[in-house]
């Protein structure tokens, strides 16, 4: 068993749209029981809310299914929870650095570069692409592990 956690700032817009792709994807090749797949923020801002309506409107229109969800901030104890944390942008891994005192070896970005945070630029559209471009690079890193 595999166990990602994706973290943004809000836990509205990336990573809870990250976590739906993500088990999308790993249903269709038929991994779902051997990967864990949640979503964290590393604020308290959005605490408790539900993903963000243009984050479900753009997950509607690509036909990926998602549950309820509830924002949560990630805390000291996730540490121990998951063997990834896959972060939208650089100042997402400066949260989790201090959330989890300095301890950064399971922490990596999703691209090589800041996922643009759509709840500021409004663009579900690019967020959705690079979501799906990075994901199919983690699943291609990570495959060896669940195979
Ligand atoms: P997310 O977007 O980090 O992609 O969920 C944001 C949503 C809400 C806030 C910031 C970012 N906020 O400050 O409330």
């Amino acid at each position: 068993m595999i166990k990602i956690c994706f973290v943004c700032l809000g836990n509205i817009c990336r990573s809870p749209m990250a976590e739906f792709i993500m088990k999308n994807k790993v249903e269709r090749l038929g991994l779902s029981d051997k990967c864990l797949i949640e979503s964290r923020a590393t604020s308290y801002e959005e605490d408790g809310n539900d993903m963000y309506p243009p984050a479900k409107r753009k997950l509607d229109s690509m036909g990926i299914a998602y549950t309820k969800h509830r924002a949560t901030r990630l805390e000291h104890d996730d540490y121990e929870k998951f063997d990834y944390f896959i972060c939208m942008e650089q100042s997402n891994i400066q949260g989790v650095c201090g959330i989890f005192h300095d301890k950064l070896d399971k922490v990596s970005l999703l691209l090589d570069r800041d996922i643009v945070d759509p709840w500021y630029s409004g663009n579900f559209d690019i967020t959705y692409d690079e979501l799906d471009k990075g994901i199919d690079r983690l699943i291609d890193r990570i495959r060896k592990q669940i195979l």
